[in-house]
């Protein structure tokens, strides 16, 4: 294993660029990703995400702007910078007709090892991903989530301290999906940092830290997830009484206390209050209580990272990105329940998956 710099911040960037031609892929991005955290870089199709990643991992020139790994600065020491690199693709970059055990161990020897560590090594990998069944099956059977696996399985051959994930679950069904995330959050209490690029809110919700919510080639918010959330629209508390002939006395108390108005509901014996910050909750619930006000039932609703997404950007993520994705979830869910069968997979990843990305978090 490498031996890794002391600092704090396994990414930092400052001002980086990239332009194809007239187009600004990546224009001015700053980032930090903290050594132990999951940081999401969160935004839609061609937002500039890919380019990002690939400038930090030394795979495009940087244009402008600096960029430094474990404080190892990126143009400079590309081949120190690389060591201290996992890096998985939208594509798994595997030999179509090796198996998965003769990829890993292809990998291995060049990275270094000796035959019998990659073969030790392999043998470890695929047992953490799952993978022993179709260890001697050669790649072309494998589904998207098999091979999302491998690729990733690939990545972390030489134990690399930060991995760069660009769409892990990108065109998996929601199971395999579920099952990237655990792989994903037990590398992290492994002490890996991991830095990963997505089109879903529900998957930078679940697993990051932090999140830069990235739009046409530049962070338009960042912050962890529940501070987008609280950065956009207001929490509501809801709150049921359990006498309902109380509620307008209820509201006159949510006036004193907030100077709010609360929206009664009495068919339901709740109000609906909203909310600056939510600590304001428990000053309502106690003034509720010195009038003797029982209450039923008491929720505070956050807004959800779409409603924020929508609100920073004037869009929603997946505006451009409902296209094929229907047949390549349905092969996946086959070939990963059916394992052995030939399955022809278009090598293009499926943009987005089918499972509604912004379902998830409503
Ligand atoms: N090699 C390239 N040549 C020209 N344009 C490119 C190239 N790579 C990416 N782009 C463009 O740059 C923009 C950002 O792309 P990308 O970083 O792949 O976005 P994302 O990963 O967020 O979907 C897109 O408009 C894309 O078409
Ligand atoms: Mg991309």
């Amino acid at each position: 294993m490498t031996t890794i710099p002391t600092t704090d911040l396994a990414v930092s960037a400052a001002g980086l660029v990239k332009t194809f031609g007239d187009l600004r892929a990546v224009d001015g991005i700053d980032l930090e990703v903290r050594r132990g955290e999951v940081f999401g870089v969160l935004g839609p199709n061609g937002a500039g995400k890919t380019t990002t990643m690939q400038m930090l991992a030394t795979l495009l020139p940087i244009d402008a702007g600096e960029a430094r790994i474990f404080g190892v600065d990126v143009r400079r020491e590309p081949h120190v910078v690389r060591q201290l690199l996992g890096v998985t693709g939208q594509y798994a970059s595997v030999d179509e007709l090796l198996t998965a055990t003769e990829n890993l161990v292809l990998f291995g020897r060049l990275l270094g090892l000796d035959r019998a560590r990659a073969r030790s090594t392999a043998a470890r990998l695929l047992e953490q991903f799952g993978l022993q069944e179709a260890a001697s099956k050669p790649i072309k059977q494998f589904s998207g989530g098999m091979r999302r696996r491998l690729d990733l399985a690939a990545s972390l051959i030489t134990r690399p301290p930060l991995i760069f994930l660009d769409e892990p679950t990108t065109g998996l069904d929601p199971r395999t999906r579920g099952q990237m995330w655990e792989t994903i959050r037990e590398l992290v209490a492994d002490g890996c940092t991991v830095l990963l690029t997505t089109q879903y809110l529900d998957e930078a919700d679940q697993l990051a830290d932090r999140i830069a919510v990235v739009d046409r080639g530049a962070i338009v918010a960042q912050g962890t997830s529940d501070e987008l959330k609280a950065s956009v629209g207001r929490s509501t508390l809801q709150l049921t009484l359990v006498e309902p002939e109380r509620l307008a006395e209820a509201a006159q108390v949510v006036h004193r206390v907030l100077g709010e108005d609360a929206v009664p509901t009495p068919e339901a014996r709740r109000l609906n209050i909203p909310l600056e910050r939510s600590d304001q909750a428990v000053d309502v619930l106690v003034a509720l209580r010195e009038l003797g006000v029982a209450i039923d039932s008491v929720t505070v609703q956050k807004p959800s990272l779409d409603e924020v997404f929508m609100a920073l950007t004037g869009h929603d993520t997946q505006a451009d990105t409902q296209a094929d994705t229907q047949a390549d979830t349905q092969a996946d869910t086959q070939a990963d329940t059916q394992q052995g069968t030939t399955t022809d997979l278009d090598d293009t990843p499926a943009d987005a998956a089918a499972d509604a990305p912004m379902e998830a978090l409503r």
